[in-house]
């Protein structure tokens, strides 16, 4: 019982003792040093958020007392573990070293701790940095946008993590265009048709590979007629008149024949409608199809127009009534050769019979 007393008194002085050291420390008091190296503890500690940490002091057999501190606050004193924080674990307490280890670190845990001995009824503190690192991670950034070009836009991305994550922006397609911002926003006035597609916010520190996410910035704009070539074709042939616009959201399309609208499912003729481009296809080409069509192209924002000619050309290989088809009938060099062969065929078999 006496013992058990004197310890627990033993202790308590040890704290208060070991308290006021810290104290001293932080007020910015220099710590008596007789000897700097000792005791010696390790070089400022870094960590991932979540790792262990190992906080180590080098002693020698001359220390009769040691101690780890958190600030001010004692972890372990001895074989005693102070603290209720159920992460601090003694590694070891010999007669050169005397560790302890912090599990599952978080960012609250950065700070200075502090090995403090007793040798010779001298108090010696050495203090060591615990660093703690997080990986960069993305907590807020803007959503997909659908914008009238000329209009402005702004985008935002906030990363954290420690150290504080570099975020840049960037434009990655259809063409990658490299760097547009060095920082969480991304700001563009009057935006044009070339800069839609996917923007790319990255945020990266030296602790993990960079993080990205991706908005997509769709850029409308009313349709323009890229090309709208008139055609010629014969009489009783097939005849294609196209109509190519770039338009976002993508153009519909409409052919008009003076002034009147050419409704689907007309006999002869299909309308083949793609995003950008438009088909009028006449299946079989007569006399009052010809002459000038309108292609309009529309969406949200506005319509244009182009006109296109179906104009007639004269077959001078056609022969009159034959109708397509006709021009592989034109001989040349190949197909009078194969003419001849066949030519001489029957005389082959007169050949043969008049053997028997
Ligand atoms: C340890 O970390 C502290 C605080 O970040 C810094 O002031 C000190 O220079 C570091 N010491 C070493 C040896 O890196
Ligand atoms: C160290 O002290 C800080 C500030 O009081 C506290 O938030 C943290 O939990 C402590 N860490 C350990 C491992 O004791
Ligand atoms: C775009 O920003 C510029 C400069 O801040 C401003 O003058 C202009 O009115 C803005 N345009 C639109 C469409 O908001
Ligand atoms: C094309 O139309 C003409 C006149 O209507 C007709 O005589 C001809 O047979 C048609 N040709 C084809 C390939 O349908
Ligand atoms: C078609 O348009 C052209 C010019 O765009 C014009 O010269 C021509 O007279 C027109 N033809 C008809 C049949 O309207
Ligand atoms: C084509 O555009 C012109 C001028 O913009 C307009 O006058 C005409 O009505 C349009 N035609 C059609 C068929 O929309
Ligand atoms: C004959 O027709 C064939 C097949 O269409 C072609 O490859 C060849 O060049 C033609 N020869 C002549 C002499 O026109």
């Amino acid at each position: 019982m006496k013992t058990i007393q004197a310890k627990m008194h033993n202790s308590i002085s040890w704290a208060i003792f070991t308290a006021l050291a810290a104290l001293f420390l932080f007020q910015g008091v220099p710590v008596r040093s007789g000897d700097a190296t000792f005791p010696k503890a390790m070089d400022n500690v870094t960590v991932r958020q979540g790792e262990s940490a190992t906080l180590r002091c080098t002693i020698d057999n001359r220390v009769t007392r040691v101690a780890w501190l958190n600030r001010s606050t004692i972890l372990y004193a001895g074989n005693d573990k102070w603290c209720l924080d159920p992460r601090v674990v003694l590694l070891s307490n010999t007669q050169t070293q005397y560790s302890i280890e912090i599990q599952n670190v978080d960012v609250y845990d950065e700070g200075p701790y502090t090995c403090s001995v007793q040798t010779d009824n001298h108090p010696k503190t050495s203090r060591v940095h615990l660093i703690v690192q997080v990986s960069p991670k993305i907590v807020e950034i803007s959503s997909d946008i659908s914008i009238n070009e000329g209009n402005n836009i702004s985008l935002t991305c906030i990363a954290t993590g420690r150290p504080e994550p570099t975020v840049t922006w960037r434009h990655i397609s259809p063409k990658a265009v490299g760097f547009v911002s060095e920082d969480e926003y991304l700001e563009i006035q009057g935006i044009t048709r070339e800069q839609s597609g996917y923007y790319e916010c990255s945020a990266s520190n030296d602790v993990a590979a960079p993080v990205v996410r991706r908005v997509k910035v769709t850029v409308n704009y009313p349709p323009y007629i890229s090309e709208a070539k008139g055609t010629g074709v014969p009489v009783g042939q097939k005849g294609t008149l196209q109509c190519e616009a770039s338009a976002v959201p993508s153009a519909e399309f409409q052919w008009y024949k003076d002034d009147k609208r050419l409704v689907e499912g007309k006999k002869g003729v299909k309308v083949e409608n793609r995003p950008f481009l438009s088909k009028l296809i006449f299946f079989n080409v007569s006399e009052h199809d010809y002459g000038n069509y309108t292609c309009v192209a529309s969406n949200k924002l506005g319509h244009t127009n182009a006109s296109i000619t179906l104009f007639e050309v004269k077959t001078t290989t056609l022969p009159p009534g034959k109708g397509p088809g006709a021009v592989s009938e034109v001989s040349n060099g190949t197909s009078s050769r194969r003419a001849g062969c066949l030519w001489l065929l029957p005389l082959l078999v007169l050949h043969l019979l008049l053997k028997f």
